[in-house]
C-alpha cells in the first residue's frame, strides 16, 4: 500500500521508514529507526529526487506509482550516491527506461562503480547550472564532502525548496509526522539529529560551513533532507545547530565525564568528581561508562558539551581499549575546541593518562588542564584534595 505526503501542491514525499535495521552503516545503533526520504515533483515534466535504501524499495515503488498516476518519470536528480539513497536507481531505470538522470560528474562515476548501466541517460551538471521543468526552475549547487565527494544539493527557485541531501538530516523514523512543526523537535528529535550529524557528517565541518555560506544566498522556505523531518518553519533553529556543530563549537557549558572502569574503582573517582562539581555549582554534568555506551552516543555528547573528563584504567600498559576507541573516533571525526581533564588509574604502571594526553595533543585546538590525577588501584582519602582542585580548575576554565 502506498504511503505518501504532500509538501506543496505539486511536490510529494514518497520515502519510507526502516524500523528493522539495527545498525546504520552497520555501525550506529538506530533504536528509533531511520527514514529514507525521496521526493517527487509533478511539473510539465516529472522529477524524482534521489531514491531510497533497498530495504524499502517496494514501498518506494508503490509510492511513485500512486503519485504519478498514468504519467511516467521523466527525470531523476541524484544528489547523493551513498546506497541508503541510491540503491534503487537501477530499479527505477528498469521501470522507466526513458528517464534522464541529473547528477554531478563524480556521481556518474560512482554509478558505474556500483554497477548501474546509465550511459545514455546521464545529464552531468556543474555548480550553479540550472534547468527548467515547466513552472519549476532547479539550480544545482555542489556540496562536496557533505558527506561524500559527489554530493550536490538542489534548489527550486520557484518555491524556495532546498533538497539538501544528507545535510539537515536526522536519525529516527517518521511516525506519520513528516514536518518539523508536527513534532516537538527540541524535546524528541534533537539528540538523534545531533547523533546523526556528528557521526555521519561531523568530520567534514569546513565543507558544511561552505554549504551554509552558499545556502545563505538562497531564499530557502522548505528544507527537504534525505533523512528525518522536512523543515518548513523555524529553519534558523536547525541551521544554527549545524553552524555550531560544523564549527566544532560546544552547544552548552557543561562537563561530560567518560570513565573506563574494570572493577568500579575508576568509576568511584568519577562519581566523586561529579559530586564535587555539582556541589561547587556546576550542575550540567553527565556521566558515561565507556564500556556500556555505544561510541556514537559518546561522540554526539562530546559535540554538545564544552568540557570532557576522561577517567581511564591502564590496561596491558595502554589506554583501556573502549576508551581508546572513543578517543580515536573523536580524532577521526576531527573534533576540536574542547577542554579536557584526565584521571588515570593503574595497579602497577598507571600510564593511561600520559597516553591519552599524547593523543589529545595531536588534535586541533584542544585544551588539556594540567592537573592530571594518578590513582593507584583506587581513589583514597588523600586523593580528595587533588580531585577538589580538578573540579575547581574545570569550573575556573569555564569563565
Ligand atoms: Fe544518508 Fe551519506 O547517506
Amino acid at each position: 500500500m502506498h504511503c505518501v505526503r504532500s509538501i506543496t501542491d505539486d511536490l510529494y514525499w514518497i520515502g519510507g521508514n526502516d524500523r528493522r535495521l539495527a545498525l546504520f552503516e552497520n555501525i550506529h545503533p538506530i533504536e528509533k529507526g531511520v527514514s529514507y526520504n525521496s521526493y517527487l515533483l509533478l511539473d510539465e515534466k516529472t522529477v524524482l529526487f534521489d531514491t531510497v535504501d533497498w530495504a524499502i524499495c517496494r514501498q518506494f515503488l508503490e509510492n511513485i506509482k500512486a503519485v504519478l498516476g498514468d504519467r511516467t518519470l521523466d527525470y531523476m536528480v541524484i544528489n547523493h550516491m551513498e546506497p541508503d539513497h541510491a540503491a534503487c536507481i537501477e530499479e527505477i531505470i528498469l521501470r522507466y527506461p526513458n528517464i534522464k538522470i541529473i547528477c554531478t560528474e563524480k556521481a556518474s562515476l560512482f554509478m558505474h562503480q556500483f554497477g548501474f548501466s546509465i550511459d545514455d541517460k546521464v545529464i552531468k551538471v556543474k555548480d550553479g547550472d540550472s534547468m527548467s521543468f515547466g513552472k519549476h526552475n532547479l539550480v544545482f549547487v555542489t556540496a562536496p564532502m557533505v558527506h561524500w565527494p559527489e554530493v550536490m544539493v538542489t534548489y527550486d527557485t520557484t518555491n524556495g525548496v532546498l533538497f539538501s541531501a544528507d545535510a539537515f538530516g536526522s536519525f529516527g523514523a517518521l511516525d506519520g509526522k513528516l514536518f518539523n512543526d508536527e513534532v516537538n523537535f527540541d524535546r524528541d528529535w534533537i539528540d538523534e539529529a545531533r547523533r546523526y550529524y556528528t557521526n555521519i557528517v561531523g568530520k567534514y565541518g569546513p565543507h558544511v560551513q561552505s554549504l551554509l555560506k552558499k545556502a545563505g544566498n538562497l531564499d530557502i522556505k522548505i528544507i527537504c533532507p534525505l533523512h528525518g523531518p522536512v523543515w518548513r518553519s523555524d529553519l534558523g533553529y536547525f541551521i544554527d545547530k549545524h553552524d555550531k556543530w560544523s564549527r566544532y563549537e560546544p552547544e552548552e557549558k557543561g562537563v561530560m565525564i567518560v570513565y573506563g572502569t574494570m572493577y568500579g574503582n575508576t568509576e568511584a573517582s568519577a562519581n566523586y568528581l561529579a559530586t564535587k562539581l555539582v556541589e561547587k555549582g556546576m550542575k550540567n554534568v553527565v556521566m558515561y561508562d565507556v564500556s556500556k555506551t555505544h561510541v556514537s552516543y559518546l561522540i554526539a555528547e562530546t559535540f554538545k558539551y564544552s568540557h570532557v573528563v576522561l577517567a581511564s584504567v591502564t590496561y596491558n600498559l595502554k589506554i583501556y581499549p573502549p576508551m581508546l576507541n572513543y578517543i580515536m573516533d573523536m580524532k577521526a571525526l576531527n573534533l576540536q575546541k574542547r577542554t579536557f581533564a584526565i584521571i588515570e588509574n593503574g595497579s602497577w604502571t598507571p600510564q593511561s593518562g600520559k597516553l591519552i594526553r599524547e593523543l589529545l595533543n595531536e588534535m586541533k585546538e584542544m585544551t588539556i588542564l594540567d592537573n592530571d590525577i594518578t590513582l593507584t588501584s583506587s581513589m583514597k582519602v588523600e586523593d580528595c584534595d587533588s580531585m577538589d582542585s580538578m573540579a575547581d580548575s574545570i569550573i575556573e576554565s569555564m569563565k
